[in-house]
C-alpha cells in the first residue's frame, strides 16, 4: 500500500487484488476451515507456530486476514484480530491482559455490556475492577493499587459523550507499567486513532460503523503482534470467538465508505446538535462539536470530527423522555448505533438497564437522557422529526 496515500485511498485500495487470473477487485469469501499440509512436519511447525500459516478456521480465515492487515492499517497498529462481536474483543483484550487477583481501572459511564461483563463474569473469575472518574488523570492515579493491570477506557463514552484524554492516561499507565485498552467504537479509526496517542489495544464494536449498515455483528482488536497473536491463539481461538468469513467480507465493503459515511454522520449530528440546543424542551445536550461541551478543547485536539452519537435530557424526565422517542417518525428505537438509520434510545431503560439505578446516578445517566445516532438521512429530515415529537412532548409531556 502507498505509504502516502490517504484514509480513503486506504480504505478502499487493497495492495494486492486477490484474483490476478480474473482481475477481481472485490475480496474473496473463504469459508475454508480445514487446511491440507504437504507433510506431517509442515503441519506442526505451523501449529507450533514455527511456521507461518494457518491449521483451522476457529483461528481465522483468508478473508479475516484481509480484514485485520485493512483494520491494522487504518488504526496504525502491528497486528490486528476480527472477533464475533465488540463484546468478544472487548473481553478478550481484558482476559490478554488481566488474570485472578489481578484489578482493572474502568471509566465511569462505560457501555453496559462491558459493565456485565466486568460485574458478571470477569468478578467471578477473580478479576477486581474500579470505576473511576477518568477525565481526572489524579482519580486515576489514586485508584491504581499494586495490582492493577488495565486502564480502560472509550472515548466519547456511551451514553453521556465524556471524553478522556487519551494521551494523558497513556502517560500515566506507561509510567505505572499499566496497559490501556481503548474503546474507539463511536470514533472509528478515520476520527481518533488512540495507538498514536500511547494506547496499547484499541478495541471496536466492528457491528457499529465500521460494517456500518446494521447488518453484522463483529469486533476489531488492534495492538502490537505479540499481545494479539496471544488474544488469536490463547483465548480467541480457544473460546471460538472467531469471525466468519462471510461478515468479515461484508465489513471489508463497508469500509470502503467509512470516510464519506463518517463526514455525513458528522455533518448531519452536528446540525442536529445546534437544533436541540436551542430547543426549549431540552435540558441540555452532550455533544462534543458544541461549545457547549465542557471538554470541547479537548475534542477538537484529540479528534478529527466530533462524531455522529449525541445524547440530551428533555424536559419531564424517563416519562418525557420515552414519550419523545415514542412519538419519533422517522427515527427508529433501537439498541444499536452506527447505521444509515436514525436511531434513538432510552439508555436507563434499554442498553445501560443492567446497571443498578444507584450506579446510573452517579455515572450521571439521568433518567430523561436519550441517546441519538444520528444517520445519513438528509439533516431536514432528521430535524423536522424531533421537532414534531417535541410538539407532542409540549402539548403532552406527564398527561399519558
Ligand atoms: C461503545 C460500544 N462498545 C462495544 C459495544 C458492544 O458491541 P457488540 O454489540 O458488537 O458486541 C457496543 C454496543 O453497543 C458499544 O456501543
Amino acid at each position: 500500500m502507498a505509504s502516502n496515500w490517504g484514509f480513503s485511498t486506504r480504505a478502499i485500495h487493497d495492495e494486492q487484488h486477490s484474483c490476478k487470473k480474473a482481475g477481481a477487485i472485490s475480496r474473496p469469501i473463504v469459508p475454508a476451515v480445514a487446511y491440507a499440509f504437504d507433510s506431517a512436519e509442515e503441519a506442526a511447525a505451523v501449529v507450533d507456530g514455527t511456521a507461518e500459516g494457518r491449521y483451522y478456521g476457529r483461528f481465522g480465515n483468508e478473508t479475516t486476514d484481509i480484514l485485520e492487515d485493512k483494520l491494522a492499517d487504518l488504526e496504525g497498529a502491528e497486528a490486528s484480530l476480527a472477533v464475533s462481536s465488540g463484546m468478544a474483543a472487548i473481553s478478550i483484550a481484558l482476559m490478554g491482559y488481566l488474570n485472578a487477583g489481578d484489578h482493572v481501572v474502568v471509566t465511569r459511564d462505560v457501555y453496559g455490556g462491558t459493565h456485565k461483563f466486568l460485574s458478571v463474569i470477569a468478578e467471578k473469575y477473580g478479576i477486581h475492577y474500579d470505576y473511576v472518574d477518568c477525565t481526572s488523570v489524579a482519580a486515576i492515579r489514586n485508584a491504581v493499587r499494586s495490582n492493577t493491570r488495565v486502564i480502560y477506557i472509550e472515548t466519547p463514552s456511551n451514553p453521556k459523550l465524556t471524553l478522556i484524554d487519551i494521551e494523558a492516561v497513556s502517560l500515566t499507565a506507561k509510567d505505572k507499567g499499566i496497559k490501556l485498552i481503548v474503546d474507539n467504537t463511536f470514533m472509528t479509526p478515520y476520527l481518533q486513532n488512540p495507538l498514536a496517542l500511547g494506547a496499547d489495544i484499541v478495541v471496536h464494536s466492528a457491528t457499529k460503523y465500521l460494517n456500518g449498515h446494521g447488518d453484522v455483528i463483529a469486533g476489531i482488536i488492534c495492538g502490537r503482534k505479540m499481545d494479539i497473536d496471544h488474544m488469536r491463539y490463547n483465548i480467541m481461538g480457544q473460546l471460538g470467538q472467531n469471525l466468519n468469513a462471510w461478515d468479515a467480507f461484508l465489513i471489508l465493503r463497508g469500509i470502503k465508505t467509512l470516510g464519506v459515511r463518517m463526514e455525513k454522520h458528522c455533518s448531519n449530528a452536528m446540525k442536529a446538535a445546534h437544533y436541540l440546543s436551542s430547543h426549549p424542551m431540552v435540558e441540555q445536550v452532550h455533544y462534543p462539536g458544541l461549545p457547549s461541551h465542557p471538554q470541547c478543547e479537548l475534542a477538537e485536539r484529540q479528534m478529527r470530527l466530533t462524531g455522529g452519537i449525541i445524547a440530551f435530557e428533555v424536559k419531564g424526565g424517563a416519562e418525557g423522555g420515552k414519550q419523545f422517542i415514542n412519538d419519533l417518525k422517522m427515527a427508529l428505537i433501537s439498541f444499536s448505533l452506527g447505521d444509515p438509520e436514525t436511531l434513538v434510545q432510552h439508555p436507563a431503560s434499554m442498553t445501560h438497564s443492567s446497571i443498578p439505578e444507584h450506579e446510573l446516578t452517579d455515572f450521571g445517566i439521568s433518567p430523561g437522557l436519550i441517546r441519538l445516532s444520528v444517520g445519513l438521512e438528509e439533516p431536514e429530515d432528521i430535524i423536522n422529526d424531533l421537532d414534531q415529537a417535541f410538539s407532542t412532548l409540549v402539548d403532552g409531556v406527564g398527561s399519558r
